[in-house]
């Protein structure tokens, strides 16, 4: 009875967290008059547990020249200081800020927890039973991504925290001062960063938020589960217009494409997909159909007899960012390009097309309004050098 209540909080405490925006937490100024975090709609937002006897305290001065450089751009820092950690946040909200104008200059304000209404400012609890609910958010949209393993300093913390607990990495708890969390401008959590991490990658984050085409080209993910709507025909048009506008080679264009409204159709495709894949389509309580559930279409095709794959791979990412900046979700598919042309029951669905005799089907691109909002899947930076 006592696990199931457990459980049936657990489950509770996740759905508040996940109804809830970064917008809809309220902290305190060091007066203890209520600062909503609705004030900071539209701004990038850098979100840190500070202490002021830390060895990581140096890095107020690195956040101090942030704040100079990117404020009139959009950027607030919101230090939280924070007595957890080794408690090296001692002192008073006075004391507290004094250290950190007379000694780093900082002009970012410091922030606190506290009762709404209540005049009073409390250090805030990032881990713990009196967590404050904002931090619980954050912990909930990016959990511990690890430290840094090729620096000394992300070994060292390694070998403290797993000295006091062997798991210690396996849950989404604040490690230590200096986290810090990313907000983008229309409130989504996009990055953690651990104390150990660089501040260039710090940088890099807020400068790629502040941007609003560096910023969509981080948001778009694949989406697939979209409304039950169809895209307007002028905002195909222009995610056509865009997709043509991409480079290639020679501006020699090798692609033809083809965008499907006709609902119909996709529905008559997915009858035969389904005879297919019973089963599969069984299990799944959301399919609505085989192009991963997408009201609209976009076929991409290249020359029958080879090349233009580079360019036409270039006009769907012109077409998939555009869609992101237009609100749109989109999902680039290989999977049923592959049954359509191996099943002859599909052969239809092709002819339907007009695809000239010397093109042929190549990807095909879901496009619709998102009822999904997927995570960023994790990306391999080791991938890239610089050669210097
Ligand atoms: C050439 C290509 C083929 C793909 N085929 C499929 C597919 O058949 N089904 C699918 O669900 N996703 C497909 N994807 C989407 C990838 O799974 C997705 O891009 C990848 O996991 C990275 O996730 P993100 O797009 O959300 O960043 C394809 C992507 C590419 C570039």
């Amino acid at each position: 009875m006592k696990r199931t209540l457990l459980c049936l909080s657990a489950i509770v405490c996740v759905l508040t967290l996940s109804a809830q925006g970064i917008y809809d937490f309220q902290v305190k100024d060091k007066s203890g008059t209520d600062v909503p975090l609705a004030q900071f709609k539209g701004k990038v937002l850098l979100i840190v547990n500070t202490a002021t006897r830390c060895g990581f305290t140096r890095q107020y001065s690195e956040l101090e020249a942030l704040y100079e450089k990117y404020h009139d751009e959009g950027l607030e820092i919101l230090d939280f200081p924070c007595n957890q950690f080794g408690q090296q946040a001692p002192g008073t909200v006075e004391e507290i800020q004094q250290f950190c104008t007379l000694n780093y200059g900082v002009r970012f304000p410091q922030l606190y927890a506290g009762r709404t209404g209540e005049a009073a400012s409390t250090k805030i609890e990032v881990n713990g039973d009196n967590t404050h609910p904002l931090y619980a958010y954050l912990k909930s949209q990016q959990g511990f991504g690890g430290f840094r393993t090729d620096s000394d300093m992300g070994k060292a913390m390694d070998t403290m925290l797993r000295r006091q607990d062997s798991a210690y990495d396996k849950n989404p708890d604040i490690k230590w001062n200096f986290t810090k969390f990313l907000i983008a401008r229309d409130g989504r959590v996009v990055r953690r960063y651990e104390p150990t991490d660089d501040m260039s990658d710090v940088e890099v984050g807020i400068g790629t938020e502040l941007n609003p085409v560096l910023s969509n080209i981080m948001a778009r993910r694949s989406v697939r589960r979209y409304l039950d709507k169809p895209v307007e025909h002028e905002k195909l048009q222009t995610l056509a217009m865009c997709g043509i506008n991409a480079p290639s080679g020679m501006n020699r264009q090798p692609w033809i494409v083809r965008v499907v409204e006709d609902r119909k159709l996709i529905a008559d495709v997915t009858e035969v997909y389904r005879q297919a894949n019973a089963e599969q389509v069984a299990r799944d309580s959301n399919f609505k159909n085989m192009f991963r559930n997408a009201p609209n279409i976009i076929c991409v095709c290249t020359p029958a007899n080879g090349g233009g794959e580079l360019d036409a791979g270039l006009l769907g990412e012109n077409i998939m960012l555009a869609a992101q900046a237009m609100g749109l979700g989109t999902c680039c598919l290989g999977g049923p390009v592959r049954f359509l042309l191996a099943n002859e029951k599909a052969r239809f669905f092709i002819d339907k097309l007009e695809i000239p005799a010397d093109y042929k089907l190549n990807y095909i691109i879901a496009v619709g309004y998102p009822d999904e909002q997927p995570q960023a899947k994790p990306r391999d930076a080791s991938r890239v050098k610089f050669i210097k």
